[in-house]
């Protein structure tokens, strides 16, 4: 067990006076978690119900009906938890705040709420492990959903209060924050494809929570600088590559619409503050030109941000349906994981190329990677995931690759530390280091596990060699 506690550097920045940590800062190994996959205790000290308790009772959301109730048991078993992640020897860990813990009620902040956080912070600290915060991973409170959640203004308003009681009470103690994780999920698969919650199916809806989406973001980002927050602060997005599956005219245009709806929605806003054309076509055409937008919205949501976070699993094709409206997925043409995902490391490369050349130069985290496979528990309690191995070895080695020619990225973190909740694939998905044994609770360290432990060992002890 490591002993040293973490020394925070306190650094004052301004707006105008925004530091970008130097390029030889050592490259940062990580785990990462979210409150309502892993949890569980959900009326405890109390906390009220966010959008996925309904959503997991309606009929065929979720695989088999299973719900966050329990999860992982994190809640109680947190202190456990603080050491496996010693024991694999990262430098940090994502985790993220259940919003409804700290307001269970609109206005009402829960002291009980933050304590959870503040005593799973200095178990952390305890252990030389790096806090690094997600503000928002999809688990709006209900009572926010009740005035029309996302797609209701004020619920900027709202997470701004939020944002800023967690900046004034952990805001010393945090390395890295993402105000939000992954918004196409919490806008589109939660308001226009229905498969998240709140699980509606409207372009108009999933439009305006997108926008209040990233524009709650961007008022987090300036209150962070007006408070002259330590740490540094970004926003963490899904990339999934996308490829025509033929090379049909059809296929290529609808990969383009795919991928504005997908990628340029948020990476246009974010970093040139403009929503992509095609995109304003639709939404357009739908409203019959009635949705405005604030004169200075875009501006407040591309405010520069410290990084940009990246979670990558795979590549994604597109295939015109039959007919010639909307798109699909096409067959996969390599291995895939439980997920039915391609395991497809270069289209990272790929992807940070594009960032790079289209989008930003500012720093990049890989915020989430991993991939689920079946895995069995032997009688001897090891779990052989070889697949698991082999997917986390050839994406750490493309990340290095993409270093190697440039691409800045600053740290890593593996998705998950433990088996969890997969939103609607309930618990039959597993992505975690440790097997978690959903009957008794306990956790199993996976050869994956070991194979991580040693893989960041063998860095940092290079690196050493190589300090002066
Ligand atoms: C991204 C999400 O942030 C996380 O919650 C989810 O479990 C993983 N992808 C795997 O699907």
């Amino acid at each position: 067990m490591r002993k040293t506690l973490y020394k925070h550097r306190i650094k004052k920045r301004t707006a105008a006076n925004q530091m970008v940590k130097p390029k030889n800062t050592p490259f940062i190994y990580g785990v990462a978690t979210s409150a309502f996959q892993i949890e569980g205790n959900l009326e405890a000290d109390g906390r009220t119900p966010s959008i996925w308790e309904p959503f997991c009772n309606i009929k065929d959301k979720v695989f088999e009906g299973h719900t966050g109730e329990i999860a992982c048991d994190h809640y109680n078993q947190y202190r456990e938890d603080v050491s496996l992640i010693d024991w694999l020897g990262v430098d940090a860990y994502r985790f993220s705040i259940s919003w409804s813990r700290i307001f269970p009620k609109k206005h009402q902040a829960n002291p009980e709420g933050i304590k959870f956080y503040l005593d799973l912070i200095s178990e952390l600290e305890q252990r030389g492990i790096k806090p690094c915060v997600t503000i928002y991973h999809w688990d709006l409170p209900i009572w926010a959903q009740q005035e029309g959640g996302w797609t209701n203004r004020k619920c900027v308003d709202w997470f701004l209060e939020y944002a800023t009681y967690l900046f004034e009470k952990i805001g010393d103690r945090v390395t890295l924050w993402f105000t939000h994780n992954e918004p196409f999920c919490s806008g589109i698969l939660g308001h226009t494809l229905g498969l998240h919650a709140p699980g509606y199916e409207s372009v108009k809806e999933g439009f305006l929570a997108v926008h209040h989406l990233l524009l709650s973001h961007g008022k987090a980002v300036k209150r962070f600088r007006e408070m002259q927050m330590i740490g540094e602060i970004g926003i963490v997005l899904s990339v999934t590559p996308l490829y025509p599956d033929t090379s049909s005219q059809a296929d290529y245009k609808s990969t383009r619409f795919a991928d504005a709806v997908s990628h340029r929605l948020f990476l246009e806003a974010l970093f040139k503050g403009t929503y992509p054309k095609e995109v304003m076509t639709l939404v357009n055409r739908l409203t019959r030109g009635r949705l405005k937008l604030h004169p200075h919205d875009m501006e407040t949501i591309s405010e520069p941000c410290d990084f940009l976070g990246i979670n990558y699993y795979t590549r994604g094709l597109i295939k015109t349906k039959v007919g010639g409206i909307g798109y699909s997925a096409g067959k996969p043409r390599v291995p895939v994981t439980d997920m039915g995902w391609e395991v497809v490391p270069y289209a990272l490369k790929a992807m940070i190329e594009r960032i790079r050349s289209e989008f930003t130069q500012i720093p990049i985290y890989i915020t989430e990677n991993g991939a689920a496979y079946p895995d069995f528990l032997e009688r001897d309690f090891r779990i052989h995931d070889e697949q698991r191995v082999l997917y986390l070895k050839r994406h750490l080695e493309m990340v290095h690759a993409i270093n190697a020619t440039g691409g800045d990225i600053r740290g890593y973190f593996l998705w998950s530390l433990f088996d969890n909740f997969e939103w609607q694939e309930g618990y039959s998905k597993r992505f975690g280091l440790f097997y978690v044994d959903y009957k008794t609770l306990k956790r199993y360290p996976k050869d994956s596990a070991y194979f991580y432990m040693d893989y960041v060992r063998e860095q940092k002890r290079k690196n050493n060699e190589q300090m002066p």
